[in-house]
């Protein structure tokens, strides 16, 4: 066999690691913010694991200077965060709240302040419950202005501090879970639905980088994809043609429309015929192709493999996220495609493959399609870490996880793809939706015990000093 030298990083590659508002503020309703549709959902009951939700998190809206100093520590060059909407808009829309804008700008000062390059994430699933009220959120058209006022007024406050934006993140994940699996708010099963509400989300998207065209000339945009390669079953011709359209259907229908503004044409002819396909109104195809990224967001965390779903077979769409296990999607279209495991690959405790080519051949199959850079925004690996007696955490697996996706971006970077940066998820310990406090990713552990489960005391786990000794070094001591 053949073996080439792997490329070094690029100097200035942004070592980063990222998180989301509802997954570790807490502050739920602090400084004026409104009510999330997550802080009402995670209440209703059988939504979440044992009930869990984001009140209280991990306490970042209180101890974000702790953490900032973590972050500079390991000498983070990146942090990924989100801004939650209600905070800064309690009713969706209207006039800014001061107390909200004042805590993001707190923190991106902090971050500023120990050289670490702020990336924004305008939206990270946590919509304002009044807009969901109002109009049932991503189901109409009319949110496609509210979220065009919230981006004018974050660009407005912060473009001249943060130079790296993301608009939305997951769309996929997001709507396949609201609107198919019927796992994120507003919970249904409804295919007609899903497509009409991710199209509102495109323009949405779209709004918002031509807004930031104006606003943040000097700046980079860009949505974040989870990217799940389709894998064939077999080389049965009819399993390459189910991996084929699970390709088209779970990554070009979303890619395809933020790097090209089209929608695929197979997926486009079978919702047609399907009657599924969503109202597009005069002016949106314009639209859709005016607003280009500047780069695409990938986060990756596995592959899937497919084969043939002839009509009669099983498979609706599903996603086992009851218990401790199985959060792997099942996922299916009758008469398109099913998954099935892969034989080849171990599972996490989580059950999710590991497949760290499968993370070279998404950057490949990415960097083929739409030849734009890419920044990794999320990476990583859920498990169920301990604190050990020596008051440590050995999470030895996490960073035989990182490293060998590490080297499948260097493999990436030698076969073309333009790597901004890898930002790994997550930097803290934090709150699954679905899954509660017990997956856990962080290069830092927030202490939770049964008699104290508010302790939230931040340790180091050993990824934490291997993370600081790769970025020290660009790359070169994985
Ligand atoms: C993707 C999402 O963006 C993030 O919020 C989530 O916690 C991780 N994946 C892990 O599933």
């Amino acid at each position: 066999m053949h073996h080439r030298q792997l490329a070094p990083f690029p100097e200035g590659f942004l070592w980063g690691a990222a998180s989301a508002a509802y997954q570790i503020e807490g502050g739920w309703n602090a400084d004026g913010k409104g009510p999330s549709v997550w802080d009402v959902f995670s209440k209703q009951p059988g939504r979440t694991y044992q009930g869990s939700n984001g009140d209280v998190a991990v306490d970042h809206y209180h101890r974000y200077q702790e953490d900032v100093a973590l972050m500079a520590e390991m000498g983070l060059m990146a942090y990924r965060f989100s801004i939650s909407w209600p905070r800064i808009f309690p009713q969706g829309r209207g006039e800014a709240n001061e107390g909200g804008l004042a805590f993001y700008e707190r923190l991106i000062d902090a971050l500023l302040a120990h050289g670490i390059e702020p990336v924004v994430t305008l939206y990270h699933w946590d919509a304002p419950q009044a807009l969901m009220d109002e109009y049932g959120a991503w189901e109409s058209r009319r949110i496609v202005d509210d979220f065009e006022h919230y981006c004018r007024a974050l660009f407005t406050r912060f473009g001249a501090k943060v130079r790296y934006w993301i608009t939305l993140n997951e769309q996929n994940i997001d709507t396949t879970r609201s609107f198919l699996l019927a796992k994120h708010p507003p919970a249904v099963r409804d295919r007609q639905r899903f497509y009409q509400a991710n199209h509102h989300a495109f323009l949405a998207n779209a709004r918002a980088i031509r807004a930031f065209r104006q606003l943040v000339p000097g700046g980079k945009i860009g949505p974040t994809f989870c990217y799940c390669p389709a894998y064939a079953a077999s080389s049965r011709p009819q399993d390459v043609v189910a991996a084929e359209s699970a390709e088209e259907f779970t990554n070009h229908w979303w890619l395809d429309v933020y790097a090209t503004g089209r929608y695929p044409a197979s997926a486009w002819a079978w919702l047609v015929e399907h009657g599924q396909a969503p109202r597009i109104e005069g002016g949106d195809a314009e639209l859709l192709a005016e607003a280009k990224p500047d780069f695409l967001g990938i986060n990756y965390y596995y592959s899937q493999v497919f084969e043939d779903n002839a009509l009669d077979g099983v498979g609706e769409t599903d996603f086992n996220t009851s218990g401790q296990k199985g959060s792997t999607p099942v996922n299916g279209v009758p008469g398109l495609y099913k998954t099935t495991a892969n034989p080849h690959l171990p599972t996490s405790n989580w059950d999710w493959a590991i497949d760290p080519d499968g993370l070279r051949i998404t950057l490949r199959r990415v960097t083929s399609r739409y030849n734009l850079p890419v920044l990794i925004t999320e990476n990583g690996l859920g498990e169920f870490d301990q604190l050990s007696d020596d008051g440590k955490v050995h999470d030895g697996y996490r960073i035989d996880y990182l490293r060998h996706h590490l080297l499948a971006c260097q493999q990436a970077i030698s076969d073309g793809t333009k790597l901004m940066g890898y930002c790994a998820w997550s930097f803290t310990d934090l709150l699954s939706w679905l899954n509660g406090y017990q997956k856990r990713y962080g290069f830092v552990y927030v202490n939770r015990t049964e008699t104290d489960p508010l302790d939230l005391a931040r340790i180091r786990k050993d990824s934490f000093y291997w993370y600081r000794d790769v970025i020290a070094s660009n790359g070169r001591k994985l």
